[in-house]
């Protein structure tokens, strides 16, 4: 006995050791996260398996839909071998790809049992999708073919629930996966963003190339995310999921709340709309994932938004109404705690990321005061006192500040201000999201002060993809929408391509450090030499000619390389008159018959701006020289 023991622990000392030696040997979903405290651990399993309820919400969306979007069908283990090709999600490496049917004649991944304090639901077997028992499941009426040809038929026995970490993990810069399909969870970072979610893929489960939902599907960029889908905005404005990083640095700023309280807030999301603070904020995602759909699905005509206009979400009833509300409340403590743990991912400690990154001090200088002059103003969270004023002084307080050895520390490498689409010149869609004004559904998660900010510049000049010849103006509309907020620029090697919409650089679908600097060098390259950009080749078009089925019936006709945005931004309820028997519509269907529809839908657009790769062009006037220097001292964000 005595003898058994003591091999016993030798055994497990032997594992010890090997487990400092390799520390991949901790295989569990709790990697990284031995040093976390209790509570910060709760957040944790919070972020990456609570679903807040909204399994009922995906059930209804794949009864709307008829299956064009089907969490059940999405989650298909015979996927599993190119889940990451097809759908751009990371497979769980708790489980296995199904032999065989279940009892149900579901494909469903076998997973090993994994017990989550105080979080009740099963792997789907891909991260971030948890599985339930549906309790309105019954096995006499269950028919799978049924199922299959529509979900609207008969109640699954399984309901599937998103969590945080569906969008948000993605691969670890610091440790990337030797097997993409088969990843294990220490190539897994909480926050980075999943850079290469296929979205479009979750929203157009059988339909074809021939179907206009299809197209504006298939152009989504990877890595990005139409925030705005379910209680539309009329907008097709998919935008990148950032790296969530450097929290306990954001700056945070004095806002006017709508009961006329002032409050030290963060602004959250890339127009910086959300802004009563981050549990609000954090909350009205988990409804936009699905939580107290009863309620929520009562204010609006989700996905198509044609039956009805938004209503706003009431913060007090759902407090309230909705349980999970509440239970999911208790939660956002924990959960910011856990979020204030993460820190961006350094390339020095990348393996093999050394070899990128100059020795030479005079380049890095160099490259520092080119960011001293050119960025620092918007990009840097360390600030000159209020008594340095105007342009000159503010820079060389910058050359200053960045010869210090500690700049870099701590610094969220933003100012976190909301700055106008006019100043920035970067494609429009994303900040003229209307979700978040007065009268629409998110209106009580702004603050009074973003929804007062003044109407942003004209931008002129834009690109007219009717009549090429004739440049289109645009005065974006006021209530807060025109703005976007400084990105941070921690590890930013590692989360190209850039800009809110992914739009600026090339996508390679490879987190392997080599992969991700390709995606740097390119993007860094377009961004300082605007010339090697893509320009009207960076537009959404659609690849063969589609129809986009309406209400009434009717299928408008849509031709071969239109841009999507010249169909997907416009009032959806607009878009239905089109065939119904109006004076409008007649009129409409008379310009149809001379071509001049597109005209009409052009001047209807609620975002008339297709140039995806854009604006920004702060390096201008700099030499190539100073350039270089800059992206070397970039890269050691
Ligand atoms: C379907 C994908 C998806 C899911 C699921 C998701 N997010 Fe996000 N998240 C995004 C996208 C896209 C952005 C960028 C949105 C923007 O700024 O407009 C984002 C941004 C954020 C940000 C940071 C914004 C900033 O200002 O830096 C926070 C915080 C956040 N999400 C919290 C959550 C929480 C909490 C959940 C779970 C309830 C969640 N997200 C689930 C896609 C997702
Ligand atoms: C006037 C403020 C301002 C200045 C000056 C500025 N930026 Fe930006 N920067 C922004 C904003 C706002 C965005 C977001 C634009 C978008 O997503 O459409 C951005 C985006 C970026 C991005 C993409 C980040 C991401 O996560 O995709 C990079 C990289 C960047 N800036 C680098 C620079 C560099 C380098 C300079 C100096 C040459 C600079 N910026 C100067 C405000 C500024």
């Amino acid at each position: 006995m005595r003898g058994y023991r003591c091999l016993l622990l030798l055994l497990l000392l032997a594992q010890a050791g090997a487990g400092q030696q390799y520390p991949e040997k901790n295989d569990s979903y709790e990697y990284g996260g031995e040093n976390l405290t209790p509570q910060q651990r709760a957040g944790r399993n919070t972020w990456y398996f609570w679903t807040g309820g909204g399994e009922k919400f995906w059930r209804e969306v794949a009864k709307l839909t008829h299956g064009v979007t089907d969490l059940l069908q999405y989650v298909d283990s015979r996927r599993r071998p190119e889940r990451f090709k097809l759908l751009g999600v990371l497979n769980d490496p708790d489980c296995t790809q199904a032999t065989q049917p279940d009892e149900y004649g579901l494909w469903m991944d076998v997973c090993k049992p994994v017990a989550i304090p105080s979080i009740p639901s099963e792997s789907s077997g891909i991260v971030g999708l948890r599985k339930f028992k549906n309790p309105k499941f019954d096995r006499f009426t269950w028919s799978v073919d049924k199922y299959m040809a529509d979900p609207a038929s008969v109640e699954p026995p399984y309901l599937i629930g998103m969590t945080c970490g569906f969008c948000h993990i993605g691969f670890d810069p610091l440790s990337p996966p030797k097997d993409i399909e088969n990843p294990r969870w220490y190539n897994m970072a909480p926050a980075i963003g999943n850079q290469y979610f296929h979205e479009g893929t979750l929203f157009s489960l059988k339909l074809n190339s021939k179907d206009f939902r299809w197209q504006v599907a298939n152009t989504q960029p990877r890595g990005t995310s139409d925030t705005s889908r379910f209680a539309t905005d009329n907008i097709f404005n998919p935008n990148a999921i950032n790296s969530v990083v450097h929290l306990a640095h954001r700056p945070s700023h004095s806002e006017v709340m709508n009961d006329g309280t002032t409050s030290q807030v963060h602004y959250i999301l890339k127009d910086g709309a959300d802004s009563i603070g981050t549990a609000g904020a954090s909350l009205r995602v988990y409804v936009n994932i699905g939580m107290c759909a009863d309620y929520w699905l009562t204010l609006h005509d989700p996905i198509y938004g044609v039956k009805k206009p938004q209503q706003p979400f009431r913060i007090d009833l759902a407090r309230k109404d909705c349980e999970d509300w509440r239970a999911t409340e208790a939660r956002m403590v924990d959960a910011e705690a856990f979020l204030l743990t993460v820190n961006p991912a350094l390339l020095k400690d990348a393996p093999g990321g050394d070899k990128y990154l100059t020795k030479d001090a005079d380049v890095l200088r160099r490259g520092a005061l080119a960011f001293a002059d050119r960025c620092a103003t918007c990009h840097s969270s360390k600030q000159p006192p209020a008594n340095v004023t105007g342009d000159e002084a503010r820079r060389a307080w910058f050359r200053e500040a960045v010869t210090k050895p500690d700049f870099l520390e701590n610094n969220f490498l933003s100012d976190d201000q909301r700055h106008s689409v006019s100043e920035i010149g970067t494609n429009m869609g994303r900040a003229l999201a209307t979700n978040a004004t007065q009268g629409h559904v998110w209106e009580e998660f702004s603050s009074r002060t973003y929804k007062q900010q003044p109407p942003a510049d004209e931008v002129k000049g834009l690109y007219n993809p009717v009549k090429p010849g004739r440049p289109i103006d645009f005065k974006p509309p006021g209530g807060g929408v025109g703005y976007y907020r400084t990105p941070t620029l921690a590890g930013i090697w590692a989360t190209a391509p850039f800009f809110h919409n992914n739009g600026l650089g090339l996508y390679n679908a490879d987190p392997s450090v080599d992969g991700r600097m390709a995606a740097f060098n390119d993007a860094i390259e377009k961004l300082l030499w605007p010339e090697k950009r893509l320009g009207l080749r960076s537009m959404m078009i659609t690849s063969e000619d589609s129809e986009l089925p309406l209400e009434s019936g009717y299928r408008l006709k849509i031709r071969k390389d239109t841009p999507v945005k010249l169909i997907a931004n416009i009032n959806a309820p607009e878009l239905q008159l089109l065939r119904n028997d109006t004076f409008l519509s007649r009129l409409i269907g008379w310009m149809i018959g001379r071509g001049r529809l597109y005209n009409t839908l052009l001047r209807r657009n609620l975002a008339p701006d297709f140039v995806e790769d854009r604006g920004h062009t702060f390096a201008t006037g700099l030499s190539d020289e100073d350039k270089r220097a800059l992206i070397e001292y970039i890269k050691t964000f």
